[in-house]
């Protein structure tokens, strides 16, 4: 992984910010080493042998894992999921993601779908009580009660979720499900290397490339620090958002990790970068004017990929012509007065992106220190929980969290 943050930024930078900020640096090093939530720094592995096994007994009967889970316990394994399998292609054994969605007309298709396939539900939640997942949960297990036998079901559902609170556990423990744990020192957006993650990504990928990747990213703590100050300085300079932009479509829910990561991470107390997100050439077509040449509150950070499928066109490679555009795009939107970051990678593969996806944990933490902000709790969710729970009492329906 190769970051530029001067090439494309330094002549936007004030130096006296850019100073200011790195001065905190044992500062907020010291405040990550010693935080309540940091068991990302240090991931488990000892997992790994088990969620083979598990996965390997969900092949041997079924022909399709259902993911129910939301936030934290979703966007991971959803967004290498979607990197990493066809855009096309039917797929032997099919991954779907639910529990993201109180829309009755998916959930009816949803449930319709499942009728009619053979099927495993992998159910995600650390607190065990998230209104969506329970819902989605509850609805699939009524399913499996007409198509399997009760020895059936218990092969069939794989809880993951906190090792000693909640209903989840509680499922787990009077039943006799495939569980795993999310520790209690990892929160859902920094849970990747949990097996919240690694279950679902072993239908798709190798997780130990992705392990190792990520412990390689880990060490780029100097880096890491180094780009959080200049999004800190960006910020006292108006630029209030981040542009995270990609050339391939299916980026597009690792984008969504991202958002949720830097948006819950440092919007607190009034503070933070909003960030966005843009696929090109796509959005170069619709949102790519506001960029140019409207309010310039944003700067971007470009992901460029080396090398790519080779793929032709009128005996012309594609992907070369794809970076000619993303370089000359950076140019202009810098010559509009937009900086830019760039992040490459040789190529899209779990190892490079368990690098890239550690660094950005690291960058999000260390932003959210020099934003004076816990960057490990979200206390505005909570806002909107309590005021549908109080509206859905108020019509008779029970919401737990
Ligand atoms: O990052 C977070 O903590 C949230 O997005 C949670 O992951 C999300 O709300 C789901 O929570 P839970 O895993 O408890 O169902």
């Amino acid at each position: 992984m190769k970051l530029d943050i001067t090439t494309y930024m330094d002549n936007f930078l004030d130096k006296e910010l850019v100073k200011k900020y790195s001065s905190r640096k044992e500062e907020v090093f010291q405040k990550l080493d010693t935080a309540y939530m940091n068991g990302w720094l240090s991931p488990d592995e000892s997992s790994v042998d088990e969620i083979l096994k598990v996965r390997d007994k969900v092949f041997s009967h079924s022909k399709c894992l259902v993911v129910v889970g939301i936030g934290g316990s979703f966007l991971g394994s959803c967004a290498l999921y979607s990197m990493f399998t066809s855009y096309f292609k039917k797929q032997d054994f099919q991954v779907i993601f639910a529990g993201t969605t109180l829309s009755s007309s998916y959930m009816k298709e949803l449930l319709e779908y499942l009728e009619g396939v053979d099927f495993s539900v992998n159910v995600i939640s650390k607190s065990g009580t998230t209104m969506e997942t329970s819902l989605t949960y509850s609805a699939i297990k009524k399913i499996m009660e007409k198509k399997y036998s009760i020895e059936e079901i218990r092969n069939r559902i794989i809880v993951t979720t906190d090792s000693v609170k909640g209903n989840l556990r509680r499922e787990v423990e009077e039943v006799g499900y495939s569980s795993f744990v999310i520790p209690d020192n990892i929160g859902g957006r920094y849970s990747l290397l949990t097996p919240a993650h690694l279950f679902p990504l072993s239908f798709c990928i190798d997780i130990r490339e992705l392990i190792s990747g990520y412990m390689e990213g880990l060490k780029l703590k100097e880096e890491a620090f180094s780009y959080a100050v200049v999004r800190r300085s960006m910020f006292d300079q108006g630029k209030v958002i981040e542009n995270f932009v990609t050339y391939e479509n299916n980026f597009y829910y690792y984008m969504e990790w991202l958002k949720q990561l830097f948006g819950e991470t440092e919007g607190k107390n009034g503070k933070g970068i909003f960030p966005s997100s843009m696929i090109h050439t796509r959005d170069l077509h619709s949102l790519g004017q506001f960029v140019q040449e409207g309010n310039k509150i944003l700067f971007e950070t470009f992901f460029k990929i080396k090398n790519s499928s080779s793929c032709f066109i009128d005996g012309k490679e594609l992907h070369p012509i794809n970076l000619v555009v993303e370089d000359s795009v950076i140019a202009a939107h810098v010559s509009g007065g937009v900086p830019c970051v760039v992040l490459e990678i040789d190529e899209v593969s779990p190892r490079n992106l368990g690098e890239v996806s550690s660094f950005f944990f690291l960058v999000a933490a260390l932003s959210g220190y020099l934003f004076d902000v816990d960057p490990f709790n979200q206390p505005g969710v909570e806002v909107y929980k309590s005021e549908v729970r109080s509206r859905l009492n108020s019509i008779g329906e029970k919401y737990e969290k």
